[in-house]
């Protein structure tokens, strides 16, 4: 089969002749019709996602059709048009993931392949709206969004919420689900045109993070602070991100695109009893949710673009150059009717 293998740090992902995998026991052989891409697969290509190890066939989200089963699988699989939760192992506590949790596409093969083998329990029937490029924009970021806006955050109905980077995958869906939800969202982006883009998604207005006075902005657009932050940067602008809090306010962290968090004043969480909330992926239950959010509430994913398995390299070229608004979907094979 082809495969998108990544065969060092840092060097170009190439498409490559590999062996088919085998379904394990109780394993689905999935052929895929479509992946798409996250920050993770990013860092996994540039060697600095921890446990990276070449060579590697990376990639979380994948859609296609049950080709094969294990021999104690369930046979009525078989045909089956899929979406794969890339949350593996995260076992039966809600609250939080068991020690053998991991995440598709490393340490074991990921998506970005014409086949991969992966445990039954982790497909879900494919959205019958959707066609397999938004099947495949659909898991990891829509999860990582479902949990950190509703899990974790507890949005209410009313409430305001301030959902920073707009550009990236996951929060395409965060101001969708925001808005579905009856918040009122607030955006910050690098660029005017993903403010743009988000107030046709449903946010209300937006600041671009790159203007020294974007926090000040902010509160005289918004009117005030925030009940809920979502934020993937961490870096030099979290302070900022505590003042604007109400009091009460909580702030769901799922990622650190712009590095570490450095010293901040402690009273600006104390005082404003605030919460700092961690959040990863999510548990079965959350990806069945998220399944029946974006149904009930006729939600689709953002797709930047759609390129062939061969233009994966370029794709990562387009993510790295934070291009992008949503998510770059990679067409693997075409449908079999
Ligand atoms: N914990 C988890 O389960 C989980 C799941 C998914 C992702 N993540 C992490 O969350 C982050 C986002 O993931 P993604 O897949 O959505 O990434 P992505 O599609 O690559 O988007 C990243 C976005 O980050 C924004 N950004 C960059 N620097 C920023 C800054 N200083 N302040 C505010 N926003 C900034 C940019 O928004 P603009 O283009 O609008 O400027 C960019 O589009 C990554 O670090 C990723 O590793 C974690």
């Amino acid at each position: 089969m082809k495969a998108v293998i990544f065969e060092g740090p840092d060097q170009p992902a190439m498409v490559r002749e590999v062996k088919q995998p085998i379904p394990g026991a109780k394993e689905v052989l999935i052929r895929i019709i479509a992946a798409s891409l996250n920050r993770r697969d990013f860092w996994i290509k540039k060697g600095i996602y921890a446990g990276a190890e070449f060579p590697c066939i990376a990639g979380s989200d994948g859609s296609g059709t049950v080709e094969a089963v294990g021999p104690e699988a369930d046979s009525g699989l078989l045909n089956k048009k899929v979406v794969i939760n890339p949350s593996l192992n995260w076992g039966n506590n809600p609250l939080y993931h068991q020690p053998e949790f991991h995440i598709l596409g490393l340490p074991r093969q990921g998506t970005l392949a014409q086949y991969i083998s992966v445990p039954q329990e982790s497909i879900w029937e494919k959205p019958i709206e959707y066609t397999f490029e938004q099947a495949a924009a659909l898991p990891l970021a829509g999860l990582t969004a479902y949990r950190a806006m509703f899990t974790r955050g507890q949005l209410q109905e009313g409430e305001k919420v301030l959902i920073t980077g707009a550009g990236g995958g996951v929060a395409g869906f965060l101001v969708k689900f925001a808005s579905a939800k009856g918040a009122q969202v607030f955006v910050t982006s690098s660029h005017e045109k993903k403010i743009k883009k988000s107030i046709q998604l449903g946010a209300t207005d937006g600041v671009l993070y790159t203007d020294n006075e974007w926090h000040k902005n902010l509160k005289e657009q918004a009117g005030g602070g925030f009940d809920l932050i979502i934020d993937s940067a961490a870096g030099a602008n979290f302070e900022y991100l505590l003042s604007l809090l109400n009091t009460g306010g909580r702030i769901v962290i799922f990622g650190g695109t712009a590095g570490k968090i450095p010293a901040f004043t402690a009273a600006k969480l104390f005082y404003r009893q605030a919460s700092i909330l961690g959040t990863t992926m999510g548990s079965p239950e959350d990806f069945k949710n998220m399944l029946t959010f974006i149904q009930q509430n006729k939600i689709f994913p953002e797709i930047d673009r759609i390129l062939p398995l061969e233009d994966t390299e370029l794709a990562f070229k387009h993510m790295e150059n934070q291009e992008q608004f949503g998510k770059i979907v990679i067409k693997v094979s075409e449908v079999i009717q």
